[in-house]
Order: structure tokens, then sequence, then C-alpha cells
């Protein structure tokens, strides 16, 4: 092992047992095509110990691992020898830096600094929410009591709440000169999710909005109306429709998230069709596809398993819509949208109306060339869109 990786490792190594680490960042990769974007490293106190926490961040996702000193010493030095080329220290009194060049010659630096307060170690302290719990139509909507407590059994549907906004916040930054900004949530089902968005742009965004829920329950279209009205959000209202003939005059951005199966396609047809400047579903089942591929499992393998065949059904579904969508001209995304623990539909599909032109004859080969592979006659969305099948 070189010198100077050697030298370092022994300091984080001191630094961790010493109770000087701060943290730990690791950046510049080795190589480009490289998924893992960062990592970082901070003490961590667990009911079992004292450990660290080695958030891994990926290009869509991240990870967190609470490894011991000696698994973080370990970790840090395969991570420099294999994936990055910086690691940054950073320490009660001192920063040390190390630099490796291409070369494979390596830098080491060392900076004191004013005397630093100690990290937090807490692992389960608050993490700040966008949205507040106290907010009087959260306990309207049953998710939580008077006091503007989460109720125990509605944690995760919070905690999903605020992700949603947390994920929304940046895409609608730049929409946010449109006065007012206007919003249309298909299938907007109880409404928890049109209320976050509401709440986030108007008390923390400054933002003058208008938001309406589509829902064909007209049980749940009265319901999120009354809280509505009660809890005087203007700007905020639920009409009783369906999402396919829903009338749209004007729109800036087009949500629609768990919309089961084909509603989800007739929600992004209505988005491009409206020329929304911004697209984002969540897909929910992902039926017709499935019934529509044809493909020999000769051909490929995965398809004579079940499961497989289902999950290659909705990967084929949402890449077609992402597809799609960029033929349409809006520069799609799809990302991870809450951790798989929390539910299984957990992916977001962004699309945001790009200022070019796409290369239409290059995306409808593609797609073309994708569904006959798997010998699909028609997505959906092409129905929905009411153009002909590519
Ligand atoms: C699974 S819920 C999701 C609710 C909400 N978007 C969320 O993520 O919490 C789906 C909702 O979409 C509504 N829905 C499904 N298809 C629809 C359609 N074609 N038109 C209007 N509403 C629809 C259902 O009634 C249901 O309330």
């Amino acid at each position: 092992m070189e010198d100077k990786l050697k030298q370092f490792l022994e300091i984080f190594d001191s630094a961790m047992r010493q109770g000087q680490l701060v943290k730990l960042t690791l950046s510049k990769l080795r190589r480009r095509s490289d998924d893992l974007r960062n990592v970082y490293v901070k003490p961590v106190r667990l009911k079992s110990g004292d450990f660290f926490s080695f958030e891994h961040k990926y290009q869509s996702r991240h990870e967190v691992k609470n490894l011991s000193a000696d698994q973080a010493v370990e970790t840090i030095k395969a991570l420099l020898e294999l994936h990055f080329l910086q690691a940054d220290l950073f320490g009660l009194q001192q920063d040390i830096s190390l630099t490796i060049f291409t070369s494979g010659k390596m830098k080491l630096k060392t900076r004191e600094v004013p005397k630093r307060e100690s990290p937090d170690m807490k692992h389960d302290r608050q993490k700040k929410r966008l949205l507040d719990p106290a907010s009087p139509w959260w306990f309207e909507l049953g998710l939580t009591d008077r006091e503007g407590r989460v109720l125990p059994s509605m944690q995760h549907k919070f905690k999903q709440i605020n992700r949603y906004v947390e994920i929304l916040a940046p895409l609608l930054k730049h929409l946010q000169k449109e006065n007012p900004l206007k919003i249309l949530d298909m299938g907007a089902g109880k409404g928890y999710l049109t209320f976050a968005l509401h709440e986030y742009l108007t008390n923390q965004g400054n933002q003058n909005v208008t938001i309406t829920g589509v829902e064909m329950r007209t049980d749940l279209v009265s319901k999120t109306n009354h809280i509505a009205s009660n809890s005087n959000l203007e700007g905020l209202k639920f009409d009783a429709g369906s999402i396919s003939d829903y009338p749209i005059s004007q729109l800036d951005v087009l949500i629609a998230l768990h919309a089961c199966d084909t509603a989800t396609d007739d929600a992004i047809a209505a988005g491009i069709k409206a020329e929304a400047k911004l697209i984002v579903c969540a897909p929910c089942c992902h039926k017709q596809i499935r019934k529509e591929m044809s493909a020999a499992p000769e051909q490929h393998p995965a398809l004579q398993f079940g499961i497989l065949m289902e999950r290659q059904a909705e990967i084929l579904t949402d890449t077609l819509r992402a597809l799609i969508m960029e033929y349409h001209g809006y520069k799609s995304q799809i990302m991870e949208f809450v951790e798989l623990e929390h539910s299984p539909k957990n992916l977001l599909l962004t699309g945001v109306k790009a200022k070019s032109e796409p290369d239409k004859t290059a995306l409808a080969n593609r797609i073309s060339a994708l569904k006959k592979e798997y010998g699909i006659r028609e997505h959906f969305l092409e129905k929905a869109l009411g153009i002909t099948p590519f």
C-alpha cells in the first residue's frame, strides 16, 4: 500500500477511536461511469454502541450502513482503491485531505482549524420536516392527533409525504415564476399529497398556486373539499371526474401518484396534450403491458418465471412511458420515490418540458425496436395520446 494512503488510514483510525472525527467525505470518482457519487462518514451512537455511519450516495438513491471502527478503515481503504480520488477528513482540531492523482501519486495535506464542536451522535434525532404536522388539515385528514403529533400508525405515511415534497421541491423551483402556478393532481384519492404540496408551496415556497385534485370517488372529493374550505386553503380544490376526460385549459404541472394501471397513462397523455411544463407520476400496477408481451421465453429466458415476467413488464411499461414522453419533448427521469421497505410502488417518473426539440426519428426507432423485441403491439399511452403505435 502506498505510504500516504497508509498514513491517512492511520489518522482516520485514531481520529475515530479518540472521538476526534467530525466527518469524512469521499469525492472525485476514478471512473465517470460510476453510479456511486460520494460517501459521507460520521460517528453515530446506537443502542448497541458507537459506530460510523456510511452514507453511500448514488445517482438516484442513497444507502446508509453503520460500521465498526475496524470495518470503517477497511471500507475506506477499498473505496479509495476502487472508486475515489479524494478523501477529506474533518476533525475537531484538524482537517486532513488525501488527494490521489491519476498517475498513482498521492498528496496528504493537514490544516489546523479553530476547535469545532463535537458531532451530534444521536442517530434517531428528528429530521427537519418540510411539512408542519401541527397544520390543522393533517388532523382532519387523520394523520395526527389534535396536538399535531403524527399518529404512530401514520409515521410511515407522513414520512412518505415529506419525501415526496422533498423530491418535488427542486423540480418546482424553476416554475415558481408562474403566477399562479397551475397544478393538477390526477387520482388525488384522500388528498394527502395534494394538501402537502399546497402547504409546501404556499407556506414555505411563498407561491401563489391553484391546485386541483381530480378524483373519481365522489365521497373522497366531498371530504377533501370540506377540509380545504374549513382550513381556508385558498387555491386548493377537488373535482369529481375521470382523468381521461377532465377538461384542462392551461396547466403548468401534472401529477399522478399511484393512479391505477393505465390511469397513469391517461394522466401522462393529459399532461402532454396540455403541454404541462412538468409531469410527475408514480406508476401503480402494470397489467396492460404484461398482457401484451408475447416474446418467447427461449428468446428472453427471464420470461419463463412468473415473477420476473411481472418485473420485466413493469420495467418495460415505465421505460416506454419515459421514452414516449421524450418523443414528445420531455426530459424524462426515473428515480426512487421512497425506500422499498415503505412501499413496493416506489418509482417516480418525471418529465420536464425541454427547450430543444428531441431527435424524434431516433426515439421512434428505439421505441418501436423495444416494443418489437417483446412483442408489444400497443402501449396504452400511445392509445391515450391518440397516436399511431410506433
Ligand atoms: C392508489 S390511490 C392514490 C391516491 C393519491 N394519489 C396518493 O398517492 O396517495 C389512486 C386513486 O386514483 C383514483 N383513480 C383511479 N383511476 C382514476 C381515474 N381514471 N380517474 C379519476 N380517479 C382515478 C382512485 O379512485 C384512487 O382514489
